[in-house]
């Protein structure tokens, strides 16, 4: 879960916002990636920048199995090797050319890569479902303020207003991603107020972050 120590595992995205064929970047306490899943389905987590002319990889696209950049088009596997270089269609690109790339887990919809060598087994949320993302420029100590509740042993902040909701959050830089999950048995109005709540979370967490300031 979210954590600025190394070892741990960082909730970065909805398994929902990341389509086959996708790619996005996304944020660890240890700094940017690019997160993409391949036409079969597969989830991958690179350092987003490419190893030709340093190119965000996140600005790329999805072919196949393979992550493009857009630059220049060279291609490369999930498990981060360079796998093809337009200009130079009959090489083999040496192994050297290769993208550090980080371990990936999905899990109760939601996408988490790993910061160093976690020694914790993911969190098991699987009473909750994942509705939406929400970035909230305050920390993670003003988000349990607005919310009313403190991050447990599993990372999930309680909210006060709202009982069966929980939101996830994780640290970036300046700002802080928080992934809203409602408990699994509630139907599309109750997902509609959790939203909701979670939105006057987010002003409140950001009144007090400027209060404190
Ligand atoms: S910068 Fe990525 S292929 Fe050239």
């Amino acid at each position: 879960m979210a954590s600025d120590t190394a070892g741990s595992w960082t909730p970065v995205a909805l398994s929902a916002d990341l389509p086959p064929a996708t790619v996005i970047p996304a944020w660890t306490p240890v700094g940017a990636i690019v997160l993409w899943r391949s036409q079969s389905g597969r989830v991958s987590a690179a350092a987003d920048r490419c190893p030709h002319r340093g190119m965000r990889l996140s600005h790329g696209f999805v072919r196949g199995e393979a992550l493009s950049c857009i630059y220049h088009g060279w291609s490369y596997s999930s498990a981060g090797g360079c796998v093809r270089i337009p200009a130079h269609p009959n090489l083999i690109p040496p192994e050297t050319i290769r993208v550090a790339v980080q371990r990936v887990e999905e899990s109760d919809g939601i996408v988490w890569v790993a910061v160093g060598e976690p020694e914790m087994a993911l969190p098991c949320l699987n009473r909750f479902v994942p509705i939406r993302s929400l970035t909230v420029d305050a920390d993670i100590a003003a988000i349990e303020v607005a919310a009313g509740g403190k991050a447990g042993a599993d990372g999930l902040i309680h909210v006060a207003d709202c009982s069966w909701t929980r939101l996830l959050p994780t640290a970036q830089v300046g700002r802080t991603l928080i992934h809203l999950l409602v408990e699994r048995d509630r139907n599309l109005a109750d997902q509609v107020a959790a939203s909701r709540i979670a939105e006057a979370v987010r002003r409140r967490a950001e009144m007090h972050q400027k209060d404190v300031a």
